[in-house]
């Protein structure tokens, strides 16, 4: 296992040992393609697309240029588009909502539910309609929302399932993979994500051989022929460099978010008798991979600063729902309007969470979280 190397404080978050530990396998495949001069769709996406698929447990994989744009040109894929509507939740990057407007469908939000922040399947029925296109389950922070009734609503309604997964990699609902269950999962490789690129790179899976070969053509100009353009397409290519780099990676995947879901149990039993915190909760039907590990207290502002002044690094996500960002003014949504999401925001707090966190840092954060407690 690699190791961290020791500095003060615990950052929230730090790339350097995981790269260190595999440098020269990824430095040799990166120096192959450099060899190789073929840098745009060559046979590093086709074997990454197989693995990554392979992984999932779909038959097909589209490697795109970023996960905004994995989940855009699904939805796009799936036929979503202006007139239409998309049930999604609030908690939750912009990305998510940026991909259902751009493609001209309209977002519509539904609350999430208290333990798993996920959205609260017992409302999503309620905002159907007969506009409604789809639904947009996010498997926040590493955690599936709870698909099967989810697959259930969308198959009475007619409706298209498009997973958000970018915060997903390798996250299990009833032993079946995040991302393979609605008709289309999609993924970010963001550096930061359980499986990241050392740049930008998404994907998009699906049991759909249709669906694939509409994604493969909205990635690239809307051809799949050179230069005879069936549509107007985006150009969203993944490049050969960041799939030789994921590819290496996706074999130690399950090894990290096994790391990870170790350093939550710790997290969890070491703050398990701290009163004024609660920690993650993980669903029955659920493997949560801990892409973040988030914590709730109702003094998350001081519990921040405190942490902060000793050297312990955090995060917030999201602090203000997206139903009452600026940008969203035009849809009409108003404070109250889904207290559970906006409640949690005022108070969640993610904590420092990656494979190579030691059991020291661990307790190091816990520890001053105690410490806080007690003397607040
Ligand atoms: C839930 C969610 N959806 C979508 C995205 C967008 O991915 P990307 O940054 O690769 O465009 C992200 C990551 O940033 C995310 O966390």
């Amino acid at each position: 296992m690699p190791v961290r190397r020791k500095t003060m404080g615990v950052p929230f978050l730090d790339l350097k040992p995981q790269y260190h530990s595999i440098k020269n396998e990824v430095n040799a495949a990166v120096q192959q393609v450099m060899d190789s001069c073929r840098f745009v769709l060559g046979e590093n996406v086709a074997n990454f697309e197989r693995d990554f698929a392979g992984f999932c447990g779909t038959d097909f994989a589209v490697g795109v240029a970023n996960g905004t744009d994995a989940l855009r040109l699904a939805l796009l894929a799936c036929g979503i588009g202006k007139g239409g509507k998309v049930i999604t939740t609030p908690n939750t990057f912009i990305a998510t909502t940026e991909a259902i407007s751009q493609t001209g469908a309209k977002i519509v939000f539904v609350d999430i539910d208290p333990d798993t922040y996920n959205i609260d399947v017992s409302q999503i029925e309620e905002k159907i309609n007969e506009r409604t296109q789809a639904i947009l389950p996010v498997h926040i922070f590493g955690e599936p929302a709870d698909m099967n009734p989810i697959m259930e609503i969308a198959r009475k309604h007619n409706l298209k399932v498009i997973e958000d997964a970018c915060q997903a990699h390798g996250a299990e609902y009833e032993g079946r993979k995040a991302g393979s269950i609605g008709d289309v999962g999609c993924f970010s490789f963001y550096p930061s994500k359980n499986l990241g690129a050392f740049g930008d790179g998404g994907m998009v899976v699906t049991g759909d051989e249709e669906v694939t070969q509409r994604t493969k053509i909205f990635r690239d100009h809307g051809q799949m022929k050179k230069y005879e353009h069936l549509v107007e397409g985006y150009n969203s290519r993944l490049d050969e460099i960041q799939a030789t780099i994921l590819r290496v990676k996706l074999r130690r995947l399950d090894e990290w978010n096994k790391l990870r879901r170790k350093n939550a149990l710790i997290y969890n039993e070491l703050l398990k008798d701290v009163d004024e915190v609660v920690t993650p909760s993980e669903a029955e039907h659920a493997r949560h991979v801990y892409h973040l590990y988030v914590i709730r207290t109702p003094r998350r502002h001081e519990l921040q600063e405190w942490l902060k002044s000793k050297g312990i690094g955090t995060g917030l996500h999201y602090p203000i729902p997206l139903h009452l960002q600026k940008t969203y003014e035009y849809l009409g949504y108003k404070e109250g309007d889904f207290p559970v999401a906006e409640e949690s925001a005022k108070q969640i707090l993610s904590l420092p969470m990656f494979s190579e966190l030691t059991g020291e840092d661990i307790e190091t954060v816990a520890s001053e979280i105690k410490t806080f407690f007690a003397r607040h």
